[in-house]
């Protein structure tokens, strides 16, 4: 996947049920071809959802990803979903590294990494998530999170960096309704493309944290913005499809 169509994601999170998932999804599809959309969308939806989301968007435009993926082939790793069995029904995209499983799951730099790697081997695209806290931004430190938590990923090789979504996710406008300005996401996501390597410059560099419908556009307008990870807006379905389109 390159930079060369806009990319919005859905991260549902632990969010929806049987029903209100597929009203969510029938919206979204009758929305997107209504707004002509030509951005690439997907959803990742709860890992129960998974075999629902992929029987409602079979043989539609909108793809499916998870939003983990374990770091290990198979074996006693008892809660874990491999990669291999995420791909085995379609899936194409795994978000790895998200700010609420680096925080609440204490997931290290290096297994974020490792899950990436993981997903990239059987043919997923790792939706890679960085971003700095509130407290790393005050004390100015913003480029040596991000650095650190790319630095596992680069280790592994420029084939696997080109193979990869990166996600900015500033945690301060995480679920907070704080947005980055265009122009404060412009400048990490172009520190980003800055640090990819030669072959892998041309990978999408999604921006999240609040997105929405009217915040969208400028923020997906910036040189090194290709599109966006969606959180609750991606719960509503006429919200999504406003931002896919815009
Ligand atoms: O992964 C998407 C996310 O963390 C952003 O969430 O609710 O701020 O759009 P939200």
């Amino acid at each position: 996947v390159t930079r060369a169509n806009k990319l919005v994601i859905g991260n549902w999170k632990m969010n929806g049920s049987m029903e209100s998932n597929h009203a969510l999804l029938d919206g979204v599809l009758v929305g997107l071809e209504q707004a002509g959309c030509k951005a690439v969308v997907a959803v990742c939806s709860p890992f129960p959802y998974l075999a629902q989301v992929a029987g409602l968007l079979k043989g539609t435009a909108v793809s499916w990803g998870a939003q983990d993926v374990s770091a290990h082939g198979q074996g006693a790793y008892t809660g874990e979903v491999s990669a291999a069995m995420l791909s085995e029904f379609g899936c194409r995209w795994a978000i790895v590294g998200h700010s609420e499983r680096r925080a609440m799951h204490q997931e290290s730099a290096q297994l974020v990494a490792d899950k990436a790697e993981a997903a990239a081997t059987v043919g997923l695209t790792p939706v890679f998530c960085v971003g700095e806290t509130l407290a790393e931004r005050e004390a100015d430190r913003v480029q040596s999170v991000i650095a650190a938590q790319l630095a596992p990923l680069f280790a592994k090789g420029d084939d696997l960096v080109a193979r990869t979504v990166v996600a900015y996710e500033p945690v301060w406008a995480i679920g907070t309704g704080k947005t980055a300005s265009p122009e404060q996401a412009q400048q990490v996501h172009g520190f980003i493309r800055a640090q990819l390597p030669a072959s892998a410059k041309s990978i999408p560099l999604l921006y999240g944290g609040s997105v929405k419908p009217d915040n969208a556009a400028t923020l997906f307008a910036m040189d090194d913005i290709d599109g966006g990870l969606i959180g609750g807006a991606a719960l509503v379905a006429k919200d999504f499809v406003a931002i896919a389109a815009a």
